[in-house]
């Protein structure tokens, strides 16, 4: 059977918006539209993969497709239907058994799914991939509910959609013939034929991008999955005496005490530790590298500012922060009634949700310099993502 590839790309992407039509748009380090193209070209089923594209768009294509074996594209019409017709019929003079009709705007296919409409394809003419609807959907007129409709006899459909070749090549003609316009689907132009659709299972993550925000979550979640994988964790201690004072600062929050913590800059033992932590992961030295004691710049400064360099230097890297885990020992004062605060404070300092910052404290049982209250220390590990 030899099937052929049509991928519609005609569109504008009104509704996404932006600079170019979504399908030229970047998803991760390459264009939408060539997601698309590289997951039919390379699938050993496809014969051939023919693009439709809009009017205007040849520099957009050209740019978007630069080295992929593709032959030349065909320009769509004004609306999907128009452009699949015409994408069926620059498959004629190919003369092939099947054709996959599929959404730019869909780059997420796997091969898996495409394997299964072609296979299905073998003893039926009409193949759609499609997932049951998880969701109660009722029936409104003005606000006011018809009915409610039966859940296990509804789809959400799917591209790519598979047919044989003449029967949706004839039946897209019969759809000129008998004026039939706004069929959304491929599926529609072959009922309005009288043709049997039959279904396989589609993907959820083969969805469609509609809207800027699909773009932008699909990028979120491809940067999550795909890119950051260089994985690595720092660790970082710190210690600091006491001295008669007022009020100690601990993860940037000022808490009152008998004692203050003696340093150059506020002494805030834990934000050191975490600057070291932080630091550690990208093989940067350590605080006193980036902000030496000998400076008097950075007397009495508020630690806040070590641990933002230190995620700008992460940052500068392209790392973000995984999660960070904080350790303090001290037997005075309570840390407990301030970790709430505590750990609002690192969030925003971070630019991390509260379940990726732990705080946790402990005595040392009275043992030791800690033990005596002669001061305290604070250890910090932190997981980072970098490209
Ligand atoms: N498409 C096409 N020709 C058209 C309209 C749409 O080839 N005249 C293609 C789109 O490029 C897309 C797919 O059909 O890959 C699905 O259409 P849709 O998601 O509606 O894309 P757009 O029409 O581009 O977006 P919008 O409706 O928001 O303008
Ligand atoms: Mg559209």
């Amino acid at each position: 059977m030899k099937v052929m590839a049509v991928i519609v790309a005609a569109g504008s992407g009104l509704r996404a918006g932006g600079e170019k039509p979504k399908q030229y748009q970047m998803l991760g380090d390459k264009p939408v539209l060539r997601h698309t193209l590289e997951a039919f070209i390379t699938h050993p089923l496809i014969a051939k993969v023919i693009t439709v594209i809009g009017e205007g768009h040849d520099a957009l294509f050209h740019e978007a497709s630069m080295g992929l074996e593709l032959s030349a594209p065909v320009t769509g019409g004004a609306s999907r239907q128009e452009s699949c017709r015409l994408g069926i019929e620059a498959c004629v003079n190919d003369s092939p058994d099947a054709v996959l009709i599929h959404d730019a705007a869909r780059p997420f296919i796997s091969h898996n799914v495409i394997t299964a409409v072609i296979e299905k394809l073998r003893d039926a003419a009409a193949v759609i991939p499609a997932l049951a609807v998880a969701d109660t959907i009722k029936q409104a007129r003005d606000g006011i509910i018809g009915k409610t409709l039966d859940r296990s006899a509804l789809f959400y459909v799917q591209t790519p959609q598979g047919f044989h070749f003449d029967k949706i090549r004839a039946a897209y003609r019969n759809a000129v013939e008998k004026k039939l316009s706004a069929l959304t689907d491929d599926a529609s132009v072959a009922e309005a034929s009288g043709i049997a659709v039959h279904i396989v299972p589609g993907d959820e993550k083969n969805h469609k991008l509609t809207t800027m925000e699909d773009i932008r979550k699909a990028n979120r979640d491809l940067g999550e999955k795909t890119q950051l994988t260089d994985i690595r964790v720092g660790s970082g201690m710190d210690f600091h005496v006491f001295e008669k004072g007022k009020s100690l600062w601990l993860c940037g929050v000022e808490i009152p005490h008998t004692h203050k913590l003696k340093g150059h800059s506020d002494a805030d033992v834990a934000l050191h530790a975490l600057t070291d932590a932080i630091l550690g992961t990208i093989g940067e030295g350590d605080i006193g590298t980036h902000f030496p004691p000998s400076d008097p710049h950075w007397k009495n400064a508020r630690s806040k500012i070590f641990v933002t360099k230190a995620r700008e230097l992460l940052e500068a890297k392209g790392g973000v922060i995984a999660n960070v885990d904080i350790t303090i020992l001290a037997e005075a004062p309570k840390v407990s009634p301030h970790l709430v605060a505590m750990k609002a404070a690192l969030s925003e300092m971070l630019g991390i949700t509260l379940d990726r910052i732990a705080i946790k404290a402990t005595t040392t049982e009275k043992m030791g310099a800690i033990g005596r209250k002669e001061g305290m220390a604070a250890m910090a590990t932190v997981t980072v993502r970098l490209p």
